[in-house]
């Protein structure tokens, strides 16, 4: 099967995953109308192509809170990447650093923070944070992660509960026994997410702040409201993004919502896009409308369960060349 585009590798990972992992992988809220938009809403989005530009030389380099990686393309944090490939997070920050770009890893990772750390040594790793009820565990984490080199901290914020899934619903969807929840275990029993602190606030952001000297960077945000809370709130980065439609459906694509996010940022601190990128030029229209860089959640997931390690470099591959033309194209 030749792989061309994302596309042939979601079509890979559905024919070849056991049925209970893909649909978790696949799963948004509800009748998944906001998962859908996600990726409807770029093909509303036209260019306006200019010609004669000299598009011999381009440089798609950016920077992330002052690192440089090769393109405007990370990894953003999922769950659970054993279930798509037996060394899970490892293969994924080996294949991050193989590319040059950053890693998101999840809380909920079936790797350690430890082994992740030691997959991909000097490499660009965010650590996504789920505030727990019991703080000792999340400032446990957060520490951790400062420690191992991890260089920024991603508050995902809006997963207070989780989605309503029908999919997981139905199959009973739980991690099969011989998988665990890597960075909790020992802090309470795998699995129990109930254990999400459903109480936090933007003041919790000075908590993180008396925690760590990590920047920190919150996911979630769709309106601008919630960005001017977060520039004054004092974070170094805001991540449009709806969990992929996972969390509340009916909300924007967050192609859309980027637009009154940067709006209301002004520059004022970095702002990022995740959700429903599966062409490069989806990457040039989420940078022409204000993102810094995007970040792709599925197809990650997608590449690792077509060859693991070297399935993620051919999606990421995939992107970048398909970025650069765009931009060529587009002038
Ligand atoms: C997620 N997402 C997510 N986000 C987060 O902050 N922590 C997490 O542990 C997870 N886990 C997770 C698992 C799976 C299977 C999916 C699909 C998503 C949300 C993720 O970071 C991102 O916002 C979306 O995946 C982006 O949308 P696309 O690229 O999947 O369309």
């Amino acid at each position: 099967m030749a792989m061309v585009c994302v596309s042939d590798f979601e079509a890979y990972a559905k024919k070849y995953l056991p049925k209970i992992a893909w649909d978790f992988f696949a799963a948004g809220a509800d009748d998944c109308s906001t998962r859908d938009e996600n990726i409807l809403a770029y093909k509303r989005i036209r260019f306006r192509p200019r010609m004669l530009r000299d598009v011999s030389m381009m440089d798609i380099r950016t920077k992330l809170l002052g690192t440089e990686i090769s393109f405007p393309v990370g990894i953003a944090p999922t769950g659970f990447h054993q279930l798509a490939w037996p060394d899970g997070e490892k293969s994924t920050a080996r294949a991050a650093k193989a590319m040059n770009t950053c890693y998101i890893a999840s809380t909920y990772s079936t790797c350690t923070l430890e082994e992740i750390s030691a997959a991909a040594p000097g490499s660009l790793r965010w650590f996504q944070l789920y505030i727990h009820r019991n703080r000792a565990v999340s400032q446990q984490l957060v520490q951790r992660a400062e420690a191992l080199g991890f260089q920024g901290l991603v508050l995902t914020a809006d997963l207070p509960y989780t989605g309503k899934r029908r999919d997981d619903v139905r199959n009973g969807f739980r991690l099969p026994p011989h998988m665990k929840l890597k960075n909790l275990e020992g802090a309470f029993e795998v699995c129990k997410m109930s254990l999400l602190d459903p109480s936090v606030t933007w003041n919790d952001i000075y908590w993180l702040r008396s925690l760590t000297h990590l920047p920190i960077i919150i996911k979630g945000i769709l309106t601008k409201e919630d960005a001017e809370l977060a520039v004054r709130h004092g974070v170094q980065g805001i991540i449009v993004s709806n969990h992929g439609g996972r969390q509340l459906d009916g909300g924007p694509a967050t192609i859309d919502a980027l637009v009154e996010v940067a709006e209301a940022v002004q520059g004022r601190v970095e702002v990022y896009l995740d959700g429903g990128i599966r062409k490069g030029s989806d990457v040039l229209k989420a940078l022409a409308l204000g993102a810094k860089c995007v970040f792709i959640g599925r197809p990650a997931l997608w590449g690792l369960a077509y060859k693991g390690e070297e399935g993620l470099q051919d999606v990421l591959k995939i992107l970048q060349d398909e970025f650069r033309l765009s931009m060529a194209l587009a002038g």
